[in-house]
């Protein structure tokens, strides 16, 4: 395995998956029939030129600026890839974050570097580099506050770095705004991954959006291999901003809330650490035996081991529905007696 991952894996399935950051509630079902319909009988247009405008359009960009990807993680390896054509040698990811930024880096021979928080990552940027800031951030549901994008901005441009926001959770952000300033955001890479609002992770779908202005985006596009998405993703990407697909995510939202509040206040019962976030999923530090993930697992109930991220005794889990819950606490005790 390149690097850890949560969901699916290759032991017997799973009935219970907190491990998964997933939506718990399911895709819209206009959208999934759609998915269900791609014609498989014929490749997809090559240049996507329908989808681009259409997601151009949604997005306020020109569709030019429009890159489909097979998946968020394709895309990380297709921009790490042209950084590094287009002369970058360093990579900053933050820590904790998700895997694939610096795993894709290493696998370039590019320089990774890690930054904890942004006034850190401020003070050290010096030399020209590709920029991955999650927002909010996986794993630990942290979201960057006005401060710390308006000193990004600075530290980008004194640095002459590129900026690459990955958006994956951004659908799923159940706590306040994303607070980058809109110029900001034209200027950034910026990495839109819905499936994991869908529910829909097996569809690997997903699209980046270029900076207004500035390096890689040709690369980037001539990078890509021809046909990158399948006929399901581009059913997917064209249903994504549909009034049906936004009022299926406002549902989600509102059920995720709820039930966010009862696994926390089920996990504080059990005695468990809980850290805040702004999205479905959160770091915990549960007070169990060292072997417990593997014996749950066992019983088909997954989390996220943390160790991975550099937080050993720490899991991440997303929200789930009561049954599942209950089904952890069950699970939970039956290892405990
Ligand atoms: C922060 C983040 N970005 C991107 C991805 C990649 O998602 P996908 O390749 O399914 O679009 C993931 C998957 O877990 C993720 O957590």
């Amino acid at each position: 395995m390149i690097s850890e991952h949560g969901g699916s894996d290759s032991g017997p399935a799973i009935r219970h998956d907190f491990s998964s950051n997933a939506s718990p509630l399911g895709a819209p079902p206009a959208l999934l029939r759609a998915v269900l319909a791609a014609d498989r009988g014929s490749y997809p247009d090559p240049d996507y030129q329908r989808l681009r405008e259409h997601l151009g359009s949604a997005e306020s960009v020109h569709a030019a600026r429009v890159l489909p990807a097979s998946g968020g993680a394709e895309a990380i390896r297709r921009l790490s890839l042209a950084a590094l054509l287009s002369g970058l040698r360093a990579v900053w990811v933050p820590h904790p974050g998700f895997g694939d930024y610096a795993a894709a880096a290493l696998a370039l021979g590019l320089q990774v570097q890690r930054y904890a928080s942004v006034p850190a990552l401020c003070a050290a940027l010096q030399e020209p580099a590709l920029v991955w800031v999650c927002e909010p951030c996986n794993p630990t549901g942290d979201s960057l506050s006005r401060p710390d994008w308006l000193a990004l901005d600075a530290a980008l441009q004194a640095s002459a770095s590129v900026l690459a926001v990955d958006c994956a959770y951004e659908p799923l952000r159940l706590d306040g705004s994303s607070q980058m300033p809109a110029s900001l955001a034209e200027q950034a890479w910026r990495l839109i991954c819905p499936n994991k609002a869908l529910s829909l992770t097996g569809v690997r779908a997903a699209y980046l959006l270029a900076p207004a202005s500035g390096r890689l985006a040709d690369c980037a596009t001539r990078l890509a291999p021809s046909w990158v998405l399948s006929s399901e993703g581009v059913n997917l990407l064209m249903h994504w901003h549909s009034a049906e697909t936004r009022h299926h995510l406002h549902q989600v939202w509102q059920q995720v809330i709820a039930w966010r509040a009862s696994q926390i206040a089920l996990l504080a019962e059990l005695g468990w650490q809980q850290r805040p976030s702004c999205t479905n999923f959160w770091l915990a530090q549960p007070s169990c035996q060292a072997d417990w993930l593997v014996r749950l697992r066992e019983r088909g109930v997954k989390l996220r081991d943390a160790t991975s991220f550099a937080l050993p005794g720490w899991v991440r889990l997303s929200t789930q529905s009561p049954q599942a819950q209950q089904a952890l606490r069950l699970a939970i005790k039956e290892l405990q007696t």
